[in-house]
């Protein structure tokens, strides 16, 4: 299968570079996506290797991070943004890019239902109900792979505490855009997933990625994320109050008990 990786990583490479633009903006998020998915793809090798995987589904793990963003290219070419709720679902955009490539048939059947599967709920709340072990696996793959990654883009704004440098459609939401709504804060105080449509600051913006440490899976993507230092850079910049304080307990909690979660 190597030799058909290589192939894979040649053609997105020259996929990718056929969105370049001379519209700085343009530009500048297309690169964004390149770098992703290279980051992307090196983390879903690196976490195939922790859990011991064998070298075929190395390999999987690898197409999988190479193509799950192959649909940001052309959303962002058809629609000019990378909102999916203002365009369409990013990953059924990937789903359509791997099926159009004649290589992808060189898989087993039974290995494009696993990298199929996995890219289709990569950007999903929760992922489906499956009795299929090998799917929910590659899944779970991906998905931590993917968020280690988006503290990494997402960070500079994540710590910001000046207001007026945030983004517009974030400032435009709240005044206050520093403070956590109530809502929020009682979810995070439960340790419950908030709702991204309700976000209104961007304290709740924080917290909704503070929340998604209760969706990593495996403890090699959290050792990560704690090393990096960015739940500290989050955390940092929270307003407090005692209900923050004790969200925070709740969920160093957690973060200690993944970390030391043993793989059998
Ligand atoms: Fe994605």
């Amino acid at each position: 299968m190597r030799d058909l990786l290589t192939r894979m990583h040649t053609w997105m490479a020259r996929y990718m570079k056929s969105f370049y633009s001379d519209d700085d903006e343009v530009q500048r998020g297309i690169l964004i996506k390149e770098t992703h998915t290279g980051c992307v793809t090196a983390n879903c090798v690196e976490l195939a290797k922790f859990l011991k995987l064998s070298t075929h589904d190395t390999q999987l793990a690898e197409i999988i991070g190479l193509f799950h963003d192959a649909g940001r290219f052309r959303q962002y070419s058809i629609y000019k943004t990378f909102n999916d709720a203002d365009s369409e679902d990013h990953a059924a955009l990937s789903l359509k890019v791997i099926d159009d490539l004649e290589f992808f048939t060189e898989l087993s059947a039974e290995d494009l239902d696993v990298v199929k599967f996995a890219i289709q709920n990569h950007n999903k709340k929760n992922l489906p109900p499956c009795s299929d072990e090998r799917k929910i696996l590659f899944a779970k793959i991906i998905r931590d792979a993917d968020k280690l990654d988006i503290y990494r883009v997402l960070e500079p704004f994540l710590a910001q505490k000046d207001v007026d440098k945030m983004p517009n459609f974030i400032k435009s939401k709240s005044r206050l855009s520093a403070d956590i709504s109530p809502d929020f804060v009682e979810n995070f105080v439960a340790g419950v997933q908030a709702d991204y449509t309700k976000i209104r600051t961007n304290g709740d913006r924080k917290i909704v990625r503070l929340m998604w440490l209760y969706d990593i899976n495996f403890s090699w993507t959290m050792k990560k994320i704690v090393e990096r230092g960015y739940i500290e850079k989050i955390v940092d910049n929270l307003p407090r109050d005692e209900k923050v304080a004790e969200g925070i307990k709740r969920l160093r909690k957690h973060v200690e008990e993944k970390i030391s979660e043993v793989i059998v």
